[in-house]
């Protein structure tokens, strides 16, 4: 009995080292690309004379940032994905911010431009940072600037938000990939209100991911 099992799944393994089916296309691939971003922030493409000294990023930089921000935090549905960058896109102006400037909350920020207590509860998360928290826990302009420092963690708020802070039921009705699942994510989890111009990118970012709606 154990023996067929094992003939079996030596045969399944030697069948698929042998198949003809090119790798990739059996790994799923999550990578966002550099011209999906630029077709989410249209313009992203440069830093050329950014509005603020060393916040812009490039549609390129984002790009990888947020592929890797989807895989740290196990984030492989489009729809998500799709939400996410579109907030990300949305409130980072393109990415070329990442502080809030108008009116200028201190520690209000990241990608996300999550608010001061979310940041803190960000970086409680990271493990890298345990020891560099002490240190800037009284200045929430410092924190975030703690996280701004690392592309990894300024773009991996959003990645982070949705997956620690947002109920099973917002993130369930979000994987459908509809209209209405996406305005409770922004109205019941992110805790604004839908406008034209959030709705602009959301529509750009499932277009651009190929997200199916359900
Ligand atoms: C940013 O954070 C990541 C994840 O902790 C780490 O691997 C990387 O080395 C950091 N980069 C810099 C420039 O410190």
């Amino acid at each position: 009995m154990h023996n067929i099992l094992i003939a079996a799944l030596l045969a399944f393994g030697l069948l698929s080292t042998a198949s003809p089916i090119p790798f990739s296309l059996i790994i799923r691939d999550d990578t966002i690309t550099e011209a999906q971003m630029v077709q989410i922030a249209p313009t992203s493409k440069a830093c050329d004379d950014p509005p603020a000294k060393g916040e812009c990023a490039t549609a390129s930089q984002a790009a990888k940032s947020t592929s890797k921000s989807f895989d740290e935090y196990k984030v492989t549905s489009k729809a998500e994905q799709a939400a996410i960058i579109s907030l990300m896109a949305f409130e980072s102006d393109d990415f070329k911010y990442n502080k809030n400037h108008f009116p200028g909350t201190p520690g209000q920020g990241t990608r996300n431009m999550q608010s001061p207590a979310f940041n803190k509860k960000y970086a409680a998360s990271i493990p890298a940072l345990k020891d560099k928290i002490p240190a800037v826990s009284n200045s929430p302009a410092d924190l975030l600037d703690l996280l701004r420092d690392n592309e990894t963690y300024d773009f991996g708020s959003g990645a982070w938000f949705l997956t620690s802070q947002c109920s099973k039921d917002v993130r369930s009705a979000l994987q459908t990939g509809s209209e209405t699942g996406w305005q409770r994510y922004i109205s019941d989890c992110v805790g604004t209100s839908v406008t034209d111009d959030r709705k602009e990118y959301w529509e750009r970012a499932v277009k651009a991911l190929g997200v199916a709606s359900q």
